[in-house]
């Protein structure tokens, strides 16, 4: 039910410098979704009445992104004056005048809080009453974070930033998670008088906190026990950090719902995916996008599916697929590349060293060794020898091969699209098929063989396979 005197503000407008990226802070991939869409996943989560994102660095791009992952925000755009305190000022402008609710806020680079902490801070917050509740945790390493400075009774006075703060200050590592709630009321005036006058010339957020200190406020706080919930990405080493930790926990959550995961350390698994029990998961292998896997199947090692859905008790070896389907029972792998569009029937196989593209490969059908099937179709019950290729593409066009029921071809067949070969028939090896195979026809298209008898003898004499030859012919002919 929407909480009708909650207004969610997420900061998004920052530019991400220590990123040195041409991408925007906030929309680089964290377990297959922007580090933005996590906080928005959160904030939808705790269903406010209002929900602003506060956008201005590569303003398009992360605009688009918010109105993808959700649709219902407000995007407002920040000014040309810099600061957390000047983008929460303008978000909080665009939240109706009469709003006196409390305002929640989160960072866009702060991806891993979830919706049952930041919930249990606003009954404790609301409880308490104050102006201001906001979160802290105590890290290892507090450089880059604002630190929390508390007088000797343990009462929150103000908060520091690193590049502000005198050296006994930034030896504090209790720090400032970037995530506060505040009273509308409160938080409007204070922010009216903060200042850029600070190491970096921004309006800071963090500044409303000492100004409700000065005026008798008492500042709440809630302490994050998980430090990993509150660590914010700055740079592409907390990012990968951030990333190991919500892997961790995400590989963790699929084992106790049934899931044979055999080393977490070296499966990645993104947030969107789905697997049933009973699924074993082997080392080395990610799972990305969409990608759904049903009960019973086993994937890996060395396994990366993208968008990819893997029926049930079907085995996946060694495989690279994106935007594949494979089916029921089927069988794929080892070394094995399933590129957009293929999908293979029920207790298919497709084996070592194919590659397929939109290619649908039929119940039961085989294609098991050294294969290229592209935009074909193939019947149940067939079987491509080893070597098969479709030639789809004349340079300038690509066509489709159409293969029937119960088809099996010889090895080393080159099917020239655009062709048919009918139900039941078969194709001779190193076929060259260029035009269309009836149902029940046998089709051959190489020269009857021909042996030239002790070709080896006159043009290779001396040879080791002319010696063998000698050897096989018996001692009469080894003696010539
Ligand atoms: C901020 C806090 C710091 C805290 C840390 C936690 C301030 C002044 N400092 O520092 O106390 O420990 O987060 O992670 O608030 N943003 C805007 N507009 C701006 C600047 C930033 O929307 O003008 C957004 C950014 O996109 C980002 C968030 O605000 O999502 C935080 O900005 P960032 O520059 O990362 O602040 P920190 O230096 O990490
Ligand atoms: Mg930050």
């Amino acid at each position: 039910m929407t909480d009708s005197s909650l207004a969610i503000v997420v900061l998004a407008a920052g530019q991400g410098t220590r990123m040195r990226s041409a991408t925007p802070k906030v929309l680089h991939p964290l377990a297959g979704i922007p580090l933005l869409g996590h906080v928005l996943a959160t904030a939808q989560a705790l269903d406010a009445a209002h929900l602003v994102v506060v956008v201005r660095h590569e303003r398009e791009k992360v605009a688009a992104a918010v109105v993808e992952l959700a649709p219902e925000a407000v995007i407002v755009d920040q000014d040309e004056i810099p600061g957390t305190g000047r983008a929460v000022e303008q978000a909080v402008a665009a939240i109706p005048a009469g709003f006196a609710g409390d305002v929640l806020v989160l960072s866009g680079d702060v991806p891993l809080m979830d919706a049952d902490t930041l919930a249990a801070v606003l009954a404790d917050h609301r409880r308490a009453g104050g102006p201001v509740t906001l979160f802290s945790t105590v890290v290892d390493d507090p450089t880059g974070y604002g630190r929390i400075v508390r007088d000797a009774d343990g009462s929150v006075l103000r908060i520091v930033e690193q590049k502000d703060a005198s050296e006994a200050e930034r030896a504090i590592t209790e720090v400032n998670a970037g995530m506060y709630v505040f009273g509308a009321t409160a938080l409007r005036e204070k922010l009216a008088g903060v200042t850029t006058a600070n190491a970096q010339g921004e309006k800071y957020l963090t500044d409303v906190i000492g100004a409700l200190h000065g005026d008798g406020h008492a500042i709440g706080g809630i302490v994050v026990a998980d430090e990993w919930k509150v660590w914010g990405v700055n740079d592409r080493a907390q990012l990968a950090q951030v990333g190991a930790q919500l892997n961790a926990l995400t590989v963790r959550g699929w084992q106790l719902a049934g899931v044979t995961i055999v080393d977490p350390a070296t499966t990645w698994i993104d947030r969107a995916v789905t697997i049933e029990r009973d699924v074993t998961i082997l080392p080395n292998t990610q799972l990305h996008g969409a990608t759904a896997i049903a009960e019973g199947a086993t994937v890996g090692p060395d396994t990366t599916l993208v968008d990819t859905e893997v029926g049930r008790n079907a085995t996946v070896r060694r495989t690279d697929a994106t935007l594949a389907v494979i089916g029921d029972e089927a069988s794929v792998g080892p070394f094995t590349f399933l590129r957009a569009g293929t999908a293979i029937g029920t207790d298919g196989k497709v084996g070592a060293f194919v590659e397929t593209k939109n290619a649908q490969i039929g119940d039961r059908t085989k294609v098991p060794h050294l294969s290229y099937i592209g935009d074909a179709e193939i019947g149940e019950d067939s079987n491509i020898g080893a070597g098969g290729i479709t030639a789809n593409y004349n340079g300038v066009e690509k066509s489709r091969t159409i293969i029937g029921k119960a088809v099996k071809s010889g090895a080393h067949t080159v099917f020239v699209a655009p062709v048919r070969i009918g139900d039941g028939a078969y194709t001779g090896a190193g076929a060259l098929i260029r035009r269309d195979v009836p149902a029940g026809a046998l089709a051959l298209d190489v020269a009857p063989q021909r042996n030239l008898e002790g070709w080896v003898h006159a043009h290779r004499p001396g040879s080791a396979s002319d010696l063998a030859a000698q050897q096989a012919a018996g001692p009469a002919e080894a003696q010539d």
